[in-house]
């Protein structure tokens, strides 16, 4: 939520910066501005809208000077405006600050600053930091932010500059991200890395409690209560082309069309060459402590929590210990009972969530070990685990989460077969076995995704339905609930997802001739209830969309649409089978003229409450 850049340097701040918020537009976009210092004055731009809108007022009113800070903003306290975009300033509008996160008590410090006469001009609760710095500046610009944050509940990712201060930009975090950016006479600060990788790969990751006065040529890193830190930089290895469109319409095509190529890679660099093993230099979590597993627990929200309960299938089916699911948001508040024989495996591409990092700190007070499956690389979720897998997907910019889910889904299985193998409930054959299957998978993969003519023909002919109920069984029912939230987020059409027994019990009521039915039925050992299933919406009327196996004439014979995926084990399924439903919810936002990249009210990391 909310997109931070900041810089300091010898170069003109405003192209660097409106590049760096380009980049991070995913994280919220219903406003944005920026603020430089010349001669020691602040100047602001901001507008509601898009990055593009502060883009063309920038053409008209450049902002000079070689410090700066910016930010694209999603709501949280006030409407999207032009007056609650940040950055904000105090009275003297010498001071200027963004913010991501929340001030839970911005209420009483507000209340208390107008009682000692100062003037608010936003709904925001970022605004009080700005004049509480403006009340303890006295000539020390990082006394004042010091003894502001102090006062601060709740959560925030700062930058702040002054214009009595050129030479300094100040930074601060608590519960949100932020990272700086080491360059040559110059440094940055940023939410995430990928604003920065046109212009460094060493990052500083800063942590919570922590702030950072940055020079041009100087990073200062100290507690909040003012003890010097040192930090080594880690070196990231995106790299900037990652996080380009490369000749696609959408980031979100150009990452559904990269699956493939990223499930390959997971499964070429974790699996012996032999098919006997699998490896996970990075994760850290001793075999002994893993062997000794009992119970594990899959924390994770949105697409990352579908993919825990495809990860409960496939890890019950893998290795024989029980697994539940929560969403972190429940998770954390429902007194989980876990052990130090319990394994939390916590799931998301951002490593930000902050539900998730909740429910992760929870898991961690009562015992349990924690192992993270990441996309960002040095998120906060990777520091703060016992162990983390990376999902080595690549920046995944598409606010819709697509080859993230495919990437979480193929480590699920490799690090089943590791568990599995490590409490000796897979054999050699078995593992063997598998891991050649999953060698085929990017391959067939590439098939389905090639085949999008007749997805195209059914978004033209059903864009226009009010709602759409997509069913699935066993291993397939999770996708389900997955092809129904793409749909929704993407294209703004209601549709549910259900296990496809539990349609007799409520949503058949729903079904009538203008209602698309998307059934999943892969081969499998449901697949026969799944045909009794379809046969029941073709008696009420309902138009039928199968996915189904090559060959599967039963199948076409019953529905409307058929899509057909290659010939695979149900355990791998569930990898193959989301791709239609990506490429549908796709091609219907599409047609019903959405913003595929950036849906409305939406943000690719969700780090409030
Ligand atoms: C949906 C989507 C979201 C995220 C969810 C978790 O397409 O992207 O539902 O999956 O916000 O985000 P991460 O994985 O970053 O924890």
């Amino acid at each position: 939520m909310c997109g931070i850049v900041g810089y300091i340097g010898t170069r003109e701040a405003q192209p660097i910066l409106l590049n760096g918020l380009i980049k991070l537009e995913y994280r919220g976009y219903d406003s944005a501005g920026m603020a430089t210092v010349t001669k020691g004055k602040v100047s602001v731009r901001k507008q509601q809208g898009k990055i593009a809108a502060l883009s063309n007022l920038l053409k008209k009113k450049p902002l000079r000077g070689t410090i700066g800070i910016s930010h694209s903003r999603w709501a949280t306290h006030g409407i999207p405006s032009q007056c609650n975009a940040h950055p904000h300033t105090d009275c003297s509008e010498k001071i200027a600050v963004v913010h991501n996160g929340i001030i839970e008590n911005y209420e009483d410090l507000k209340e208390g600053l107008i009682q000692e006469g100062h003037i608010f001009k936003s709904e925001t609760d970022t605004e009080v930091i700005a004049h509480l710095i403006e009340k303890f500046y006295k000539d020390d610009i990082e006394a004042a932010v010091r003894t502001t944050l102090k006062l601060l509940k709740g959560s925030f990712a700062l930058g702040v500059i002054l214009g009595n201060h050129p030479e300094q930009l100040i930074a601060a975090r608590l519960g949100s991200s932020l990272v700086i950016g080491l360059g040559e006479e110059e440094n940055f600060i940023a939410s995430d890395t990928s604003a920065l990788l046109a212009h460094t790969k060493n990052i500083l990751f800063l942590e919570d409690n922590e702030m950072a006065v940055l020079t041009k040529k100087s990073v200062a890193v100290s507690s909040f209560d003012g003890k010097a830190i040192e930090k080594k930089p880690t070196v990231i290895t995106w790299d900037a082309a990652q996080a380009e469109k490369g000749g696609y319409a959408h980031f979100m095509l150009k990452e559904m069309y990269e699956q493939p190529s990223v499930i390959e890679s997971i499964v070429h660099h974790r699996v012996s060459e032999e098919k006997s093993g699998v490896y996970f230099q990075e994760m850290k979590i001793p075999g002994k402590k893993l062997k000794c597993v009992e119970k594990i627990a899959i924390v994770a929200c949105g697409t990352a929590y579908h993919a825990g309960l495809t990860g409960k299938y496939i890890l019950e089916t893998l290795t024989g210990i029980p697994v539940e699911v929560d969403v972190s948001s429940e998770f954390r508040y429902r007194k989980p009972i876990l052990g130090k024989d319990t394994l939390v495996i916590v799931i998301s591409q951002s490593g930000e969530t902050a539900d998730t990092l909740a429910g992760m700190r929870e898991a961690k007070r009562r015992g349990a070990t924690v192992l993270s499956i990441v996309n960002a690389l040095g998120s906060t979720m990777t520091r703060e685990s016992d162990g983390v897998i990376y999902t080595h997907a690549g920046p995944e910019i598409g606010v819709a989460s697509t080859k993230a889910y495919t990437a979480q889904l193929s480590i699920l299985y490799l690090f089943g077969i590791y568990l599995g193998a490590l409490k000796n409930y897979l054999n050699i054959q078995r593992i063997k076995k598998l891991l050649t299957e999953m060698e085929g998978l990017p391959q067939q993969a590439t098939q389905i995704l090639a085949n999008h003519k007749i997805i195209q023909k059914i978004s033209k002919r059903h864009h226009d339905k009010n709602c759409f109920l997509y069913l699935g069984r066993n291993l397939n029912f999770p996708n389900a609930l997955e092809g129904a939230l793409k749909l929704k987020e993407l294209s703004y059409v209601h549709a549910e997802g259900y296990a496809a027994g539990e349609m007799k019990h409520g949503p058949i009521a729903l079904i009538d001739k203008t209602m698309p039915v998307v059934c999943i039925v892969p081969d499998s050992a449901t697949h026969d209830k799944m045909v009794s299933n379809i046969q029941e919406i073709k008696a009420r009327g309902g138009i039928v969309i199968s996915i189904a196996t090559e060959g599967d004439k039963h199948i076409s014979n019953h529905s409307d649409y058929t899509v057909y995926i290659p010939k695979v084990r149900e355990l791998f399924s569930p990898v193959l089978t989301v791709l239609p439903l990506q490429l549908l919810a796709y091609h219907i936002a599409l047609r019903n003229k959405r913003d595929v990249d950036q849906p409305r009210n939406l943000a690719k990391s969700v780090t409030v409450e």
